[in-house]
């Protein structure tokens, strides 16, 4: 039996917890006896899981901040409403993700990317001393097998409106910058109380294909989908049981999994977070 890595009253901050994985996620921390706040784009789609958390007597009532990855000024509002709280940060989960979406984010990046990726390193960027002054904390980013679809990163079309048909190439390339950016946040948080996980959920019957025209969905479901709470475990056991010295390391079905293609090149993860912090920093 694995340990558990979590005390009763800890706070846990998710992305895109309204719907699909993210939801079940935030109901189940919530039962475990952590502080759950839900940062999303809409108070009235996340309200029923609030009702939901709050009728389940739980001893901490859970918050919603308002966030849009796709938008770094709303990014930055919505670290400068949690700090408000005064609450200290123990669990980073970014779970939020597009897929099919075709684009610009508002500051000019390929919309999946933009959102995937950018909006959530902006995100624990602006947290990171806030998770670094609670005492153990955790960053878990939710990627995707479909990381080892991506033969590149082309870091010109990252500029550019989203270039496929389908949008799926462009996802992969998001969740291979979210495994990417986990593993590199780990070698620097090295040493501190921070310690951080990328997973793939499995492929889980959710709202996130809604943007994938029709005739590609057939794809998708080759393999038969899991329901949300199966697509939550792995999460689940990144957040409270994964050992602490796993750090910067991936996971599939709870278990650890050996990151394929360009999820292997450190020297990439290091271009991708130089890069990705020029970008956030300069807009
Ligand atoms: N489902 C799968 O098979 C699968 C497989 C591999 C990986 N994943 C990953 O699992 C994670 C959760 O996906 P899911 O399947 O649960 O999808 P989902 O049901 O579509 O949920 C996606 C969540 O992301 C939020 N979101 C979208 N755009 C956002 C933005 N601009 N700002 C803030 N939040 C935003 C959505 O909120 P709104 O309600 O406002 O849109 C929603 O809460 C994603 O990172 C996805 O890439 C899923």
């Amino acid at each position: 039996m694995n340990n558990e890595f979590y005390i009763h009253g800890q706070v846990a901050l998710i992305t895109g917890g309204n719907v699909g994985i993210g939801r079940i996620t935030a109901i189940e921390l919530a039962k475990k006896g952590f502080k759950v706040i839900i940062a999303g784009r809409s108070l009235e789609r996340t309200q029923p899981v609030l009702d939901h958390i709050n009728s389940l007597a739980v001893d901490e009532q859970a918050i919603f901040l308002p966030l849009d990855l796709g938008s770094f000024s709303s990014v930055r509002e919505c670290v400068r409403l949690f700090n408000q709280l005064n609450l200290p940060l123990h669990l980073l989960i970014n779970n939020a993700g597009v897929a099919g979406l075709r684009g610009l984010t508002q500051d000019g990046f390929e919309m999946t990317f933009g959102i995937n990726h950018l909006g959530h390193f902006l995100l624990t960027h602006l947290l990171l001393e806030k998770l670094q002054s609670s005492g153990h904390s955790r960053v878990i980013s939710v990627s995707s097998r479909a990381h080892k679809r991506a033969a590149q990163i082309d870091w010109d079309a990252l500029r550019q409106p989203t270039n496929s048909w389908t949008g799926i190439r462009e996802y992969s390339v998001s969740k291979l910058a979210n495994l990417l950016f986990s593993a590199e946040l780990a070698k620097r948080v090295q040493g501190t109380s921070v310690s951080t996980y990328s997973l793939h959920p499995g492929v889980v019957d959710t709202e996130i294909w809604r943007a994938v025209p029709d005739w590609a969905r057939p794809l998708l479901r080759l393999r038969g989908f899991l329901t949300p709470e199966e697509g939550a475990r792995t999460t689940l056991h990144c957040a409270m049981h994964a050992p602490k010295q796993e750090s910067g390391l991936y996971y599939a079905d709870s278990k650890l999994m050996q990151p394929a293609g360009l999820g292997q090149d450190l020297e990439l993860a290091a271009e991708l977070w130089e890069r990705s912090e020029e970008w956030v920093n300069h807009i």
